[in-house]
């Protein structure tokens, strides 16, 4: 047996030896941050808002965000103007589709006037408001109602202020040979102008762009995922609703499109013009997964845009003043995951660590369905 002196002296002959693996261990990673400089500033912006969060006081910088930030300064966002049990029955003004001859599907841009609505029912981009279909179901039931992104800028498509815009895919499916459409998109896509329709909301705080105009905004967005895109990038780039807002926006918008077939894109024309006016500011990236191929020969997936521009991509997310903006198709999420993870690691990065990182700062927005 030892007796206590022996092992109290054996413990301190040991402390060099630990001493010598610490300092080993700060050698390597110090090494390891100055071969990728890049990456230790990425880790450091990162880091940083988690950091200030238990800070006595917040950093001056308004860069990153932290929750209970981004929370506080929302506080003045509108939701719940109208609920379920009194909805505002909004008047239909516009309904036409937004497809061109050969897509698939039905994809529809629909307006309703606002101006009767007492609270007036306000909303900002990035909201969503509920629709209650008309009619029963088999229960003999109101229906339930259904989330919509808002495809307008609190302005309105016609700058008044006083309409709200939806961009609406209609729901079909095959089932037991039989073709089911969905309930809600379908009402939605068949109705006509002057027809009434009960609104709820506004709701959603998620998907709220920042308010600074250096902020550059990334956006990836399949099938009608570009209606909230649709409202950031009229804010941004059409001349009559930046007279309105006196948001002079002047960081990077880079848009992914997720679209099946050209015939599909949504707003193209819109989105052309914003290019041709801002080359400078406004980036836009398709992939049309019936007519495009990704490297493997599938369907080109916006994914697979992110994985081909990963390191612009993570350049731009190095900047704190980049937010990143996913809406569309719950599908994708997996997808963008993997080609994230797969940029990440090409950076000497973990995407899993990164990324609650961005959430937490406030910088990385989803909404998918
Ligand atoms: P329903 O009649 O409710 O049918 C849907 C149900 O059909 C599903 O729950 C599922 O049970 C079943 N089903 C669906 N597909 C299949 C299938 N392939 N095989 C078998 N069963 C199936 N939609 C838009 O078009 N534009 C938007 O901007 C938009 N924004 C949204 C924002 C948010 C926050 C959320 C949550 C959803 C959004 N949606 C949007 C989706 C929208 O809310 C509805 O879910 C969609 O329109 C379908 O509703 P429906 O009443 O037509 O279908
Ligand atoms: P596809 O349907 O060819 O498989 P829309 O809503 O107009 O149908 O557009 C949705 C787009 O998103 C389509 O191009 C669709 O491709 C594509 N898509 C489908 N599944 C995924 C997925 N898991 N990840 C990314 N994109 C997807």
């Amino acid at each position: 047996m030892y007796s206590q002196s022996t092992v109290i002296l054996g413990g301190l002959v040991h402390i060099p030896v630990v001493i010598g693996v610490f300092s080993f261990i700060q050698k390597f990673f110090s090494k390891r941050a100055s071969n990728f400089p890049q990456d230790a500033e990425l880790k450091k912006s990162l880091v940083k808002p988690i950091e200030q969060k238990s800070a006595p006081k917040p950093a001056p910088v308004a860069k990153a965000e932290t929750k209970a930030v981004v929370k506080k300064k929302h506080a003045d966002v509108p939701v719940n103007i109208y609920r379920p049990k009194t909805p505002y029955e909004g008047t239909v003004i516009g309904n036409y589709s937004l497809l061109k001859e050969g897509a698939i599907g039905r994809v529809n841009h629909i307006t309703f006037d606002l101006k009767d609505s007492d609270p007036f029912l306000n909303y900002v981009e990035g909201q969503s408001i509920g629709i209650m279909p008309a009619g029963e179901d088999a229960n003999g039931k109101p229906h339930k109602l259904r989330l919509y992104s808002i495809a307008s800028t609190r302005h309105g498509d016609d700058f008044n202020g006083n309409t709200v815009s939806l961009c609406v895919r209609q729901l079909q499916y095959e089932k037991d040979g039989e073709t089911i459409n969905g309930v809600c998109s379908t009402y939605l896509c068949d109705i006509k102008p002057g027809d009434k329709v009960k609104i709820t909301g506004p709701v959603g705080k998620e998907m709220l762009l920042p308010d600074e105009e250096e902020a550059n905004i990334v956006m990836l967005a399949t099938g009608t995922g570009i209606a909230p895109m649709r409202a950031y990038l009229r804010r941004m780039f059409e001349p009559t609703e930046k007279e309105k807002n006196k948001w002079n926006f002047k960081g990077k918008a880079w848009l992914f499109m997720g679209a099946p077939k050209s015939a599909n894109l949504l707003y193209e024309e819109d989105l052309q013009r914003y290019l041709a006016d801002n080359p400078d500011n406004f980036k836009y990236t398709k992939a049309i997964s019936r007519e495009q191929q990704n490297t493997k020969g599938g369907r080109m997936y916006i994914q697979d845009r992110v994985l081909e521009s990963a390191n612009e991509i993570f350049n731009m997310i190095e900047d704190e003043k980049t937010h990143i903006y996913l809406c569309g198709l719950k599908g994708m999420e997996p997808g963008i995951d993997e080609a994230m993870t797969k940029a990440a690691e090409e950076k000497g990065l973990n995407w899993s660590e990164l990324r609650p990182q961005l959430k937490k700062a406030g910088r990385w927005h989803v909404e998918t369905y």
